[in-house]
């Protein structure tokens, strides 16, 4: 299976994570026949394996993945095949302990857990490295094969002396002389001067850290910002170790890593590592509480990964989590409805953790396709199998097709580190939070956005958002403000343009770049307590935008240099200074909040700007109903997921459209039940 025309996967593939080394034998069968009956066509292997193939330094054995290999394809199942380097084996930790990763206060770990090991081990990167060669070497014409699954969910920082070495190399690539590496860091505040390269240390909690447990309160952000870019780097470059291996056997290999924290992981650059993987893929456990909105941003980021591209759903559980302090089953329908909205919105796969459950420690309450009970007599198994024959029958219908949006919200990392760092107006800035409201507000609308990072191309937009853009990057302001000259909507929000690249903010008066673009200075920014608000009176009520709207978390006080002013603060001693803002620029307009309007006004407001750029929904859908469309070829395949408990009306007029679950024809007023789904290609 390889590429052919943007296309991956023969069908959105079905499947998830399989540990058969886990229990005897004589079940693998019983699992062959189980899956099958599922409708499962992938499997992911070997993902905590290393330790079972090589026992010692210089041993290997891969019978037992041979045979597991051999059943699979006997099955008529893909192999996505993990590397098994997301935890090292214990003779490699008694034997080379550079592979021990060292945590913030500076502990050493010893043997233990996963996710342990020194991103800068020599030993940790000679031997992963070996290992995924061993493996392309016997695998690479295995009909089983269908892509790489390295190592699992990176994440680990460390503070190890070799790490410390490798930073300051990293350093002196980055900046060339130390004078820079003291410019950067802004070092003469609390006699900081540098004048050694020994003299860097990393930022950790012996050093610039102000709280023993969350690195982003820092004393020094410049360092602290280099340093994440760095353990992204580090990281990065193990996934590239191994990448590099497999590809210099297989040329045409598909690789990947799965992304942890629902595609928002904070401490890595997913934009950065996508470019180096073949499609993007991440795993879904979504908070308790959270909203179809929330999970819709993160796949939508996830698109934003490769330009647009198709991802995958590598994990999510099928039924049950085990790792939260609460955790409730996935009612009937649920599992089948969230798997949908990740098709919904640009997957190709739609895959678990696990296919069957483990019996011993951890993760052995973890939900599965297949239980403890062992068959397949189970509500969970059953809604698996009925969604696996679901998809089946879907066969190549929507591989490679593509998204169509007019919006887009722009996501940036590094912006993301330095909001957050402490010494801000306040701590309640929490820049995903900003993100999500501003989605939320074109998700209510049922207007599809990207989500892309700030090095896309942008003028493919009509509309974009800047939440909290906070650090302006170079060339970024140039990239706006061209974008907006061109005829393109912007907003930007309160508590951007304050900071260059190093976390050092620009002079000459905030928004700092994007001051000639929005046309207005900002004076002082006052934050609000959480039950403190203000109130904006709208100045010109034909913009269609209502008289007033409540707003809090920070309020700014803003002059403006050639914008309108939209609305005025309704209290405080800033009474009358403009709140929100609009100016002309070229050919389009770049709007300006200088404070947190209530999500109501969200709605209203990014409303407005879709109907003057006559940008409207899919389709007219109630609330609860989310609307998305894929385009393959022209055709166009619109999903219909209805995340409410009751039966909802939509109608999607009298051209006639293929229910390609249902495989009838439809058109008028349909009804869809609770938690249902519809997929709707137009004939
Ligand atoms: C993560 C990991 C899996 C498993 C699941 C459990 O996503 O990648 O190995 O631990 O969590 O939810
Ligand atoms: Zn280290």
């Amino acid at each position: 299976m390889r590429e052919v025309g943007g296309v991956i996967f023969p069908k959105i593939l079905f499947g998830g994570d399989y540990n058969p080394e886990q229990y005897p034998k004589q079940i693998w069968d019983e699992d062959m026949r189980l899956f099958r009956l599922a409708g499962i066509d992938v499997a992911t292997v070997n993902v905590f394996s290393w330790a079972l193939n090589q026992p010692d330094e210089n041993t290997y054995k891969f019978d037992w993945l041979d045979e597991v290999m051999d059943k699979l394809h006997a099955n008529g199942i893909y192999a996505c095949m993990g590397t098994g380097t997301a935890a090292h084996p214990a003779w490699m930790a008694r034997k080379y302990p550079d592979v021990l990763a060292v945590d913030y206060q500076g502990t050493k770990r010893k043997f233990g857990r996963r996710h342990n090991s020194c991103p800068n081990s020599p030993t940790f990167l000679k031997y992963s490295g070996l290992i995924a060669r061993k493996l392309a070497e016997r695998y690479k014409s295995h009909p089983a094969l269908l892509l790489w699954h390295v190592n699992n969910e990176y994440g680990v920082r460390c503070y190890c002396g070799n790490c410390e070495m490798t930073f300051r190399e990293w350093l002196k690539k980055r900046y060339g002389s130390l004078e820079k590496v003291n410019e950067a860091w802004y070092t003469r505040f609390w006699g900081h001067t540098l004048y050694d390269w020994e003299d860097i240390v990393l930022p950790s909690g012996l050093s610039e850290g102000l709280d023993k447990s969350d690195s982003d309160k820092t004393a020094f952000q410049g360092a602290t910002l280099d340093y994440y870019r760095f353990a992204s780097e580090s990281l990065l470059n193990c996934y590239l170790t191994e990448y590099n291996a497999i590809k210099e056997v297989i040329p045409d290999a598909i690789v990947t890593t799965n992304f942890q924290g629902n595609g928002t992981y904070k401490p890595l650059d997913y934009f950065k590592w996508a470019k180096h993987m073949d499609i993007a893929a991440l795993d879904m456990y979504p908070p308790n509480d959270a909203s179809a909105s929330y999970t819709a941003l993160r796949y939508d980021l996830m698109r934003g990964m490769k330009d647009g591209a198709p991802f995958m759903l590598m994990e999510s559980t099928p039924g049950v989590l085990n790792w939260k302090s609460v955790n409730p089953l996935k009612r009937p329908g649920a599992m089948r409805l969230q798997s949908y909205q990740a098709v919904a919105r640009g997957a190709e796969t739609v895959m678990f953790f696990q296919l069957r459950r483990s019996s011993g420690a951890y993760e052995k309450f973890h939900g599965a396709v297949i239980d403890h009970a062992g068959h397949e007599n189970t509500r969970v198994f059953r809604e698996c199998a009925e969604l696996g024959n679901e998809l089946r029958n879907l066969e190549g219908a929507l591989p490679g097709s593509r998204m169509n949006s007019r919006v887009a919200i722009l996501f940036d990392w590094e912006n993301w580190w330095a909001v957050e760092f402490n010494g801000g107006p306040t701590t309640r800035l929490k820049y995903l939070d900003q993100v999500q409201k501003y989605y939320d507000a074109f998700y209510e609308n049922h207007i599809q956005t990207d989500i892309v990072s700030v090095d896309s191309d942008l003028n493919q937009y009509e509309i974009i958002i800047a939440p909290l853009l906070y650090m302006v990057k170079p060339g970024v302001a140039g990239k706006l403000e061209n974008f907006v000259e061109n005829g393109g909507t912007l907003i930007v929000t309160f508590f951007s343009g304050v900071a260059n690249e190093n976390d050092q903010v620009v002079l000459g008066g905030y928004p700092g770049e994007l001051r000639k673009l929005l046309g207005i200075w900002v004076e002082e920014i006052d934050a609000l307590f959480p039950n403190q608000k203000n109130v904006a009176v709208i100045k010109r009520e034909t913009e269609n935008l209502g008289k007033s709207y409540e707003c809090g978390l920070v309020c700014e006080i803003v002059h403006p240099e050639g914008a309108e002013v939209i609305a005025e603060f309704g209290s405080d001693f800033y009474v009358g200074s403009p709140s929100l803002t609009r100016h002309r620029f070229g050919k389009g307009e770049a709007w300006y909040t200088g404070s947190d309007p209530e999500p109501v006004f969200l709605q209203t407001w990014v409303a407005h700007l879709c109907e003057c750029k006559g940008i409207s929904p899919l389709l007219h859908v109630p609330p609860g109903v989310e609307v998305t469309q894929r385009i393959k070829e022209g055709t166009r395949y619109t999903f219909l997921l209805n995340h409410t408990g009751y039966a909802q009306k939509v109608d999607i007029g009298e051209q006639p459209r293929h229910d390609l679950l249902n495989d009838t024809f439809v058109s008028g007023v349909l009804e869809i039940p609770p938690a249902g789904v519809m997929i709707l290609r137009e004939a």
